[in-house]
């Protein structure tokens, strides 16, 4: 190989991005690699302000106000990135909640567990769907889902929100096995990562405590998913498919 090529460069493509805490830095890492981003969320003037900052990297990108649970809301949003960008190649399934410790077993409600697995899982069955047919017209398709070291360990009080994350797991292998060859599909499965997520439960003591078991002795920053989300998304990737990466400074941070 003579020439200098970059593996990184996604000039051209439009990521979709959900969710404005680890979601804003995937979105300024994909369009600092050139991507168009299509940032959604609940509030608009925060998915606006994911939007103007991106802009910054000389890319196009728009703000759309989407509930993930609604159908409505998102086929609108497909509408609406077609009619923006043309097309989709890159789909990032990052919105999730639940969890934090608060999960007590016997305090379970039917409605509760049902509103986490609609707002972790069943959305990336439909988002997906939805970009699917998207990518494979544009013959390249990578699609990210964001998971959690929960899916893979069993700390107390976590059963909704870990065994959902679980899901997403195997899910992602099984999407890999029926979306390949045009469209790779991967997940993330951050550690302990700053955001107004973790700030709610971490105090001095957790903090304390999880550096203990992290051998790279820091929490991540949203940035740090950030980089492995533009690894997934990029031809870096490119025979990488049906894979969990975790991003956890190495060790594990649990709350309890
Ligand atoms: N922060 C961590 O330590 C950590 C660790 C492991 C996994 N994760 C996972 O990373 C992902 C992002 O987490 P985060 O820390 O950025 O969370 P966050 O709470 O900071 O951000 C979540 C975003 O999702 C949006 N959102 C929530 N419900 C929505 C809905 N129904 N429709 C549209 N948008 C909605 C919120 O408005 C918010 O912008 C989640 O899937 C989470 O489970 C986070």
């Amino acid at each position: 190989m003579n020439t200098k090529i970059n593996f990184y460069d996604l000039t051209g493509m439009t990521a979709i991005v959900t969710g404005a805490g680890i979601g804003k830095a995937a979105a300024l890492t994909l369009a600092s690699a050139g991507a168009n981003i299509v940032a959604i969320g609940r509030t608009q003037e925060t998915i606006d302000q994911t939007a103007l900052e991106a802009r910054k990297f000389g890319i196009k990108s728009i703000g759309v106000k989407c509930n993930i649970t609604s159908d409505e809301d998102l086929n609108n949003l497909i509408d609406i990135t077609l009619k923006e960008m043309g097309q989709i190649n890159i789909l990032v399934n990052n919105v999730g909640g639940g969890g934090g410790g608060r999960e007590k077993f016997q305090r379970l409600t039917k409605e509760y567990i049902e509103k986490i697995y609609n707002l972790n899982l069943f959305s990336i069955f439909t988002l997906s769907k939805l970009c699917v047919p998207h990518m494979i017209k544009s013959k390249y398709g990578s699609i990210i889902n964001i998971s959690s070291m929960a899916g893979e360990m069993a700390t107390p009080n976590m059963s909704v929100y870990g065994s959902s994350k679980a899901a997403i797991n195997q899910l992602t292998k099984y999407m890999a096995v029926d979306l390949g060859p045009i469209i790779r599909v991967n997940a993330i499965a951050p550690g302990a990562i700053r955001t107004a997520a973790l700030e709610s439960v971490l105090t001095p003591e957790i903090e304390k405590k999880m550096l203990a078991k992290t051998p790279l002795k820091t929490l991540g920053e949203a940035s740090d998913i950030g980089m492995g989300i533009l690894y997934f998304a990029s031809p870096m990737s490119k025979w990488v498919s049906g894979q969990v990466l975790a991003i956890n400074g190495g060790g594990i941070q649990e709350l309890d």
